[in-house]
């Protein structure tokens, strides 16, 4: 067979681990020939293609990003352009296709797939918000990462009596905020999925400097959102996928908090470090079965399935399922959280 791969959306940490081990199984166990389209979806649209080899991958399992580039093209808002993507895969004699993504990478997929596109996916988001899938690969590189900063900003907050505000991202999901913010000790998180009362978190915070504490972490997920008619936020613009630029609520919390308790206040906003770097062992691991996995799926004409972690086993389950529904914070894990904050 002839594979072709394509890693599109957000990039992570490990997509090259996916794809090293795609191209290792197809080439070593299956005798298939494997391309890769340059840039997710662009690549397939203007048929920008490149060999893959085993060699290709050598000494990439440790290396973030791709070797095959990413971007946030969606073939269905270009004219023509599923009709485009269809005739590239005809003309360069592709036999399957294997999506490395996200929920927007995927839902194009899921569509393709629905419209006879021989593909597979592969669930990869730092925000871990698929559905299907217990763990998308890059969500324990990027809590890794924002977990060593919060452990860092304690030190310094301790030694000034600071508030320090971290922002992460997760987008509209606040896996990362919630596993993070347990992981750190923070004294407060903030999600999506639970507007906030600044007042709360503010009150919270006068308990426990009276207390004594004078230092303390409030994570902020991007995507997080106050309570209505409490503070005002601005809208940025949006991307291919509609998804409005997140980024900057960090701010407007830190700003709350100074003005409303006095208290000395800084924030960090951890933004692209938490997509970039080396992946995690975990990851290295989860991206290694899913790749192996979704080879496996493609020589069984699993079409329009994506690979994914279900009880610690890898599955499949339906590309619909995984792009039907954003994947949310269990509330038993915030609660989990609840139990520390202001401590
Ligand atoms: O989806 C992954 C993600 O990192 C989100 O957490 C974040 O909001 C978004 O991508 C940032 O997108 P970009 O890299 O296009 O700025």
């Amino acid at each position: 067979m002839k594979v072709a791969m394509l890693t599109g959306g957000g990039d992570c940490p490990g997509l090259n681990a996916v794809m090293r081990a795609v191209t290792r199984k197809a080439v070593r166990h299956h005798g298939d020939e494997v391309v890769g389209f340059r840039d997710g979806w662009r690549g397939v649209l203007e048929a920008d293609v490149m060999d893959l080899s085993v060699d290709t991958f050598r000494g990439t399992l440790p290396r973030g990003g791709t070797v095959l580039g990413s971007s946030r093209t969606n073939p269905f808002k270009v004219d023509g352009g599923v009709e485009a993507c269809k005739e590239a895969l005809g003309d360069l004699g592709i036999d399957a296709l294997v999506a490395i993504g996200g929920e927007d990478t995927l839902g194009v997929a899921h569509k393709l797939a629905e419209l006879g596109v021989r593909v597979v996916g592969v669930p990869k988001t730092i925000d871990n918000d698929l559905s299907g899938t217990e763990l998308t690969f890059g969500f324990d590189t990027a809590v890794s990462i924002a977990t060593e900063a919060i452990d860092r900003l304690h030190t310094t907050a301790e030694s000034h009596d600071r508030v320090m505000v971290v922002e992460v991202m997760g987008r509209h999901a606040g896996h990362i905020a919630v596993w993070s913010g347990i992981a750190g000790g923070a004294t407060y998180v903030l999600i999506p999925e639970v507007p906030f009362d600044i007042d709360e978190v503010c009150d919270a915070l006068r308990r426990r400097h009276a207390a004594g504490r004078y230092a303390s972490i409030v994570v902020v997920s991007e995507g997080a959102t106050p309570t209505e008619g409490t503070i005002q936020v601005a809208a940025d613009e949006v991307d291919e996928f509609g998804h409005v630029r997140l980024g900057g609520i960090g701010s407007t919390v830190a700003d709350e908090i100074k003005q409303r308790t006095g208290f000395d206040t800084r924030v960090t906003i951890l933004g692209h470090v938490q997509r970039g770097g080396t992946p995690t062992a975990y990851d290295r691991v989860l991206a290694t079965r899913f790749g192996v996995a979704a080879i496996e799926a493609v020589h069984d004409e699993a079409w329009g399935t994506m690979v994914a972690l279900q009880g610690g086993e890898i599955v499949r389950v339906s590309l619909a399922e995984a792009v039907g529904t954003l994947k949310l914070v269990d509330p038993s894990l915030y609660e989990v959280a609840q139990v520390f904050f202001a401590g």
